[in-house]
C-alpha cells in the first residue's frame, strides 16, 4: 500500500483524537475497472473532512459503501468502532441511524410532502426515539434548524432548488446522527445558494455537534468547510492535510485540484 502524500500542517494534531468512522483498504471495482483500489480514511469526533476527487473518481461509490447502499470487494469499514460488514441486520439498521445521507442531489420524494419526506426515517427507525406516536415536534425541530418550518405542508415542486436540499439536509438530521455524509452538497446551485448551504452546514455541525464527511469538487465549499481534507486520486486518499497546506503544495496531482 503507498502512503498518501502527507501534507501536513503543525496546527492540527490528529494522535489525540479518537476516529468515529475508519476506512481501511477500501477496494471496488466494476468488471476490470477498479474504482478505489485501496482507499483509507479517518473522521475524527467532531471533524469536518472534505474528500475531493475529479468526476468518476470514485466518491459516491465511497459513500455508497459506507451507508451499506454498495458491497466492497475488500477493505474494512468501521463506524464508532463497529466493523459494518460483522453486524447483522438489527445491529446494522440500528448503526445506520446515527449516519445521516445527503444523497448527490436531494433526492426527496416528489410524491410526498415535506412533513411525509420527514417522517419517512422516523418510520422506519422507530425504535430510537422509544417508538414515537406524534412526529410533529421533531419533524418542526428539524426544519426549524434549516430555517424551513413553514414548507411542512408543501410538495418538493413548491420548493426551489436551495429549498429542497436544505428539507433534504434536514430529513438526514431528523434521527439524530452523529456522522452526516454530504455527497456534494453546493452541486448545481448557484453561488449564493451554494453560500448559503456552506453556512448552514457550518451551523448544523455546531447545533448538533455531529462529524461531518463532506464530498465535493467546489473548491470554495472545501476552503470554507474544511479542517481537513483528503484528495482521492487513481483510487487511493492521494494526499491528505488542510486546505492551505495542500493550496501550498507543489505536487502536480494535488496542484490540478486548485485551479
Ligand atoms: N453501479 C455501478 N455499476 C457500474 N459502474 C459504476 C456503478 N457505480 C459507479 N460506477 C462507476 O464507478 C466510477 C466512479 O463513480 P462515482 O459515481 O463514484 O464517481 P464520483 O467520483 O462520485 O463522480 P461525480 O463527481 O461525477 O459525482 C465511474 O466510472 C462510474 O461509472
Ligand atoms: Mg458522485
Amino acid at each position: 500500500m503507498n502512503e498518501p502524500l502527507n501534507i501536513s500542517d503543525t496546527t492540527i494534531n490528529l494522535s489525540t483524537r479518537t476516529p468515529i468512522l475508519e476506512i481501511k483498504n477500501l477496494k471496488k471495482s466494476f468488471g476490470n475497472k477498479a474504482v478505489l483500489n485501496g482507499f483509507n480514511l479517518k473522521l475524527f469526533e467532531g471533524e469536518n473532512l472534505v474528500i475531493m476527487g475529479k468526476s468518476g473518481a470514485g466518491k459516491s461509490v465511497m459513500v455508497k459503501c459506507l451507508v451499506g447502499l454498495m458491497l466492497p470487494d475488500s477493505g474494512s469499514i468501521t463506524v464508532m468502532g463497529q466493523d459494518i460488514n460483522a453486524l447483522n441486520r438489527m445491529d446494522l439498521d440500528k448503526l445506520r441511524t446515527e449516519i445521516g445521507f445527503l444523497f448527490q442531489g436531494s433526492a426527496l420524494y416528489d410524491s410526498m410532502t415535506v412533513r411525509e419526506n420527514l417522517e419517512f426515517p422516523l418510520r422506519r427507525h422507530k425504535h430510537k426515539f422509544g417508538n414515537i406516536t406524534d412526529t410533529e415536534p421533531l419533524v418542526l425541530e428539524a426544519l426549524k434548524s434549516v430555517g424551513l418550518e413553514n414548507t411542512i405542508d408543501l410538495m418538493p415542486s413548491e420548493l426551489s432548488g436551495g429549498m429542497q436540499r436544505r428539507v433534504a439536509l434536514a430529513r438526514a438530521l431528523i434521527l439524530k446522527p452523529k456522522i452526516i455524509l454530504y455527497d456534494e452538497p453546493t452541486s448545481g446551485l448557484d453561488p449564493i445558494t451554494s453560500k448559503e448551504i456552506i453556512e448552514l452546514m457550518r451551523r448544523v455541525q455546531q447545533q448538533y455537534k455531529t462529524s461531518s464527511l463532506i464530498i465535493t469538487h467546489d473548491v470554495d465549499c472545501a476552503r470554507v468547510v474544511s479542517e481537513r481534507m483528503i484528495l482521492l486520486v487513481d483510487g487511493v486518499n492521494y494526499a491528505e492535510g488542510t486546505f492551505e497546506a495542500l493550496k501550498a503544495s507543489t505536487d502536480k496531482n494535488v496542484k490540478a485540484f486548485f485551479k
